[in-house]
């Protein structure tokens, strides 16, 4: 039986995407809902021919009424894994623990480091020369929680935020239908904060000296 996953969108939707073209037999995504009508993401739902629902936070009061009509939403669609695509919303704690061990984000940076918005920009200003992108188990602290997967890439001296973005969306778009693959195997155990990936538990190691881009 394949994988029953709900994804969160809030724009472009490349990686949901690349979610879809890898067709995987054991993923079967459900629905795509976003927070912003105009999500480009919905467009490319559509024409595959998957569900999708918008669900507009700013219709809502609090942050915990919208989580929490979010995840009645979601809900309905009984997913086994949900899946944020570049949903920018912060969660509250109480939407995470509902989804404890079946909630994955991808991040654009080498987490732990660089944490929060703009990463490409304040990579370059570090001037680092390794810039990465992690899958990870969300937890209620934004963009933290327990790595599955990372892929790191050279930063090169004529790299503007956009070239490293565009290369880096590349490796986002091979990781995330693989960390997806690996759960929808069941070979992905969250354990206590800790990633076990067939039994051995995965660490991934920061470069020397790498900044946490605080
Ligand atoms: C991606 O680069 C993703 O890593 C980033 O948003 C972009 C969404 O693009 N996510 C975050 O920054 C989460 N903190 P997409 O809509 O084309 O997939």
């Amino acid at each position: 039986m394949s994988l029953r996953v709900v994804v969160l969108i809030s724009g472009r939707g490349s990686n949901l995407k690349a979610i879809l073209e890898t067709d995987d037999p054991l993923v079967d995504v459900c629905a795509v809902i976003s927070n912003r009508a105009n999500a480009k993401g919905l467009d490319y739902a559509h024409s595959c021919n998957i569900p999708t629902e918008v669900m507009d936070h700013k219709k809502f009061n609090t942050r915990f009424d919208f989580d929490a009509a979010l995840w009645q939403l979601i809900d309905t669609y009984q997913p086994q894994l949900v899946v944020l695509a570049g949903f920018m919303r912060i969660l509250s704690p109480e939407f995470v623990t509902h989804y404890q061990g079946h909630l994955i984000n991808i991040h654009p940076s080498l987490l732990p480091a660089f944490k929060g918005l703009h990463t490409h920009e304040r990579v370059l200003k570090a001037g680092v020369n390794i810039h990465g992108v992690s899958v990870h188990f969300v937890t209620a602290e934004l963009d933290a929680g327990p790595v599955i997967i990372q892929a790191q890439i050279p930063v090169l001296p004529e790299d503007d935020p956009e070239t490293l973005a565009t290369r880096l969306l590349k490796e986002e778009h091979r990781i995330y239908p693989q960390a997806i693959h690996w759960i929808a195997e069941k070979r992905v155990q969250l354990v206590k904060q800790q990633v076990f990936l067939d039994g051995k538990p995965l660490s991934y190691v920061l470069p020397d000296n790498y900044p946490m881009g605080d």
